[in-house]
């Protein structure tokens, strides 16, 4: 499925050819480095934290039961056009991509770490699915043609990277006019009581980890592992707010079309133009996110929704 023709060497800018890619365990290398040392230690760390986990997912059928229980991947996946050609940039073990990968998409899914991307392509291997494409890869290097995507989607990426903002601008690049971009950050309120528990953990170890409400939900060993390595032991992340990203949004000419949870509505489509609510408004529902149970549970995470013009 990868054409060749279409890959870009993103340091020179001219086309890859075959001769230049290499592979492992099918899936190609194209890395390029980008100079900063947080990129190659995100690397390492995911190499070993493969997030998120398969622990119990055997097939296809079990994936898509559970990733369609979350409201965002079942209006997502309603909503995204047959035939879409699609980013997903940070993809992990590529759970949301392969849960997307019906009605004929193309989906090209992208991250750093080896061993959470040979996950990923030993599930589609062994449930044969043809249309999901891993490719080991740099945000801050991408070797996709400018304009190219009809949909982006990066979830709990950018804020693990050296600069957000640049790889915002880097992903916006990609996006086709009138294709869609979807972004899932850490937010600057609703992480505080995650920050406050990363910060006993830290002094307390492994023994306080109770204070997670996760660690009693049923759920196997590797997921725990995976959750808590990636909660209170990344080498970064950094936290975010509505305004910050409308800001990000309005130097890439992308529009504003919908956030969660701040104007999320559970009866409208997803991809439906939302206004952008006034100052006011937005300070006390970014504040109260600092109370707010699920964002407490999920770690303090917003998504944003815009549409390149
Ligand atoms: C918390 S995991 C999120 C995985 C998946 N998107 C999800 O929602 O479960 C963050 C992922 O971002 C990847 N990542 C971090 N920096 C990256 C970069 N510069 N380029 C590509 N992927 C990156 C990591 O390797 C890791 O797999």
């Amino acid at each position: 499925m990868i054409n060749t023709n279409n890959l870009i060497n993103p340091i020179s800018s001219n086309k890859l050819n075959t001769n230049e890619i290499n592979f492992f365990s099918g899936i190609p290398d194209l890395y390029f480095d980008d100079q900063n040392p947080l990129t190659l230690k995100q690397s390492e760390f995911y190499d070993n934290v493969k997030f998120p986990n398969f622990d119990d997912i055997e097939d296809f059928g079990t994936l898509l039961g559970k990733s369609l229980n979350s409201i965002f991947v079942s209006k997502i996946d309603n909503e995204i056009p047959y035939h879409s050609e699609i980013l997903e940039a940070g993809c992990g073990t590529g759970q949301l991509s392969i849960a997307l990968s019906r009605y004929n998409r193309r989906i090209h899914s992208i991250d750093l770490s080896k061993g959470s991307l040979i996950e990923g392509k030993q599930f589609i291997d062994k449930n044969e699915i043809k249309n999901v494409q891993f490719y080991r890869m740099n945000i801050f290097n991408l070797c996709f043609p400018n304009n190219y995507f009809d949909i982006i989607i990066s979830n709990g990426v950018l804020h693990h990277t050296y600069n957000p903002e640049l790889a915002f601008n880097k992903l916006s690049e990609k996006l086709k006019p009138g294709g869609i971009i979807i972004i899932g950050l850490y937010h600057k309120y609703g992480r505080i009581v995650q920050n406050i528990k990363q910060f006993f953990i830290k002094i307390f170890g492994e023994k306080l980890k109770f204070i997670d409400k996760r660690f009693s939900d049923t759920v196997s060993e590797k997921k725990l592992y995976a959750w808590f390595k990636d909660q209170y032991y990344n080498p970064h992340e950094s936290k975010h707010s509505f305004s910050e990203v409308i800001k990000w949004f309005k130097k890439n000419h992308i529009e504003f079309i919908n956030s969660i949870p701040f104007n999320f509505n559970f009866n409208d489509k997803i991809f439906d133009k939302k206004p952008i609510p006034n100052k006011n408004k937005l300070f006390l529902k970014e504040i109260s996110l600092m109370f707010d149970r699920s964002q407490i549970y999920e770690g303090g995470f917003f998504v944003m929704i815009g549409k390149k013009s």
